[in-house]
């Protein structure tokens, strides 16, 4: 490895932040010299430049402004302009995050121009190649030379793809680093007076493609939010992506339900904090709610985060489920999580993957992590 070696972390949507600002900040602490190319897959001011001053991310050393497009259209042009920075910049490693586009097209340029990757959030399955997430997720790790997870199932996913196990470092969660963090700042009175709530309120953040895309799913999630919110008044800080199709399924801000721009990142928690109730088909939404102690309610048919269910307050939903199963979560009142807390999610996840990292880099042999041993 030469002298001073270079990380680039690419990040390019809202989850991704998130996820990096932890590993940037342990990698800094160990004098690590790197930089953020961030693509530009997100771009609205609410989506990214919320989440860089929240949580302290550095300015990224170049944008590609990829924008939006179809998957062929987003791909072609992240693979174009990362294949460019990345030959420019000549990382001695690439850190790629989660399961986007972004994540996918930057491990496919890497791989073919021999550059080491890393990615955080590895082995996580739904096994529903209907996802795009989860294409991005098996290519990914069948590509990355250092794979960090998130909880223990995904060491077995992963061998049974045939990554060997010396590539996997079991280290925790960094979305959870970050949570940790931004503890002290969460505090539900400010956002909740600004958006005039009441003291009870649930909050939903709906923006699969399953759910969103087509007019039947979102008429059919639409009715079923507007029943919840005849129980409770519903928040809903909107994804881009659902905006049009939800507001023409009748997701209007009239009163009991509030449809409000995509919140920054310690707002949107603050309101998650305060919550009697959440409904999502969020992927990090599962996980902070899990942390958190809210009740959570996820309107998919599968989640690739099982350890939100066993360990947490999550539970899969139906839209036509949903309201029952609101009632019930309301009536219950604060969740307790079903089981102890998954196995290192304790906020030094950034700090693990950064040790990793700084050996990989000075060439050590890594032994695997203690805890990335496959299960018998
Ligand atoms: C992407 C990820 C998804 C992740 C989500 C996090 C993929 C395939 N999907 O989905 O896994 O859960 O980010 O939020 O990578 N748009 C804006 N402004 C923006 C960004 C997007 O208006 O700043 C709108 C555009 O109309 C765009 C649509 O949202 O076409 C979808 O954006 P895109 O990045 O393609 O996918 P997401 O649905 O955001
Ligand atoms: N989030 C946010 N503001 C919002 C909605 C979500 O800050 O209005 C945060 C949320 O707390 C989590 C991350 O965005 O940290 C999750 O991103 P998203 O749901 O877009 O992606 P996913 O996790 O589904 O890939």
């Amino acid at each position: 490895m030469r002298e001073n070696p270079l990380v680039l972390h690419v990040l390019g949507a809202r989850p991704n932040f998130v996820k990096a600002a932890p590993v940037v900040r342990a990698l800094g602490e160990l004098g690590v010299r790197q930089g953020i190319i961030h693509t530009g897959q997100h771009y609205d001011a609410l989506m990214s430049d919320v989440f860089f001053a929240d949580l302290g991310l550095p300015e990224p050393v170049a944008n590609l402004g990829v924008g939006s497009g179809s998957h062929a259209k987003q791909t072609a042009a992240l693979l174009v302009g990362l294949e460019e920075v990345v030959e420019e910049q000549a990382p001695d490693l690439v850190v790629v995050y989660g399961d986007v586009n972004s994540t996918l097209a930057a491990i496919l340029v890497c791989a073919k121009l021999g550059v080491p990757t890393a990615h955080v959030e590895a082995g996580l399955r739904s096994f529903d190649r209907g996802m795009p997430e989860e294409v991005n997720r098996v290519v990914t790790d069948a590509l990355a030379d250092l794979l960090f997870a998130t909880s223990p199932e995904a060491l077995a996913f992963l061998a049974n793809e045939g990554v060997p196990a010396s590539k996997v470092h079991l280290v925790g969660n960094p979305m959870i680093d970050s949570l940790f963090s931004a503890l002290p700042s969460l505090d539900p009175a400010p956002v909740v007076a600004r958006l005039g709530l009441p003291e009870r309120y649930a909050v939903a953040t709906l923006h699969r493609p399953a759910n969103v895309d087509t007019p039947e799913a979102a008429r059919e999630l639409v009715d079923a939010v507007l029943e919840v919110s005849r129980q409770v008044p519903v928040v809903v800080p909107i994804h881009p992506r659902g905006k049009a199709r939800l507001a023409e399924a009748g997701l209007v801000d009239d009163g009991t339900i509030r449809v409000i721009d995509p919140l920054g990142y310690v707002d949107f928690l603050s309101l998650v904090r305060g919550a009697a109730l959440v409904v999502t088909d969020s992927g990090g939404v599962q996980e902070e709610t899990t942390m958190l102690g809210v009740p959570c309610l996820t309107v998919r048919p599968n989640t690739e985060r099982p350890i939100t269910i066993t360990h947490g307050t999550n539970r899969l939903v139906t839209p036509a489920l949903l309201p029952a199963a609101a009632e019930k979560a309301l009536a219950d009142g604060a969740a307790t999580p079903a089981g102890e807390l998954p196995v290192l999610w304790d906020g030094k996840a950034g700090p693990r993957i950064a040790t990793v990292i700084a050996s990989w880099l000075k060439g050590d042999n890594l032994a695997p992590a203690s805890q990335s041993k496959r299960p018998e």
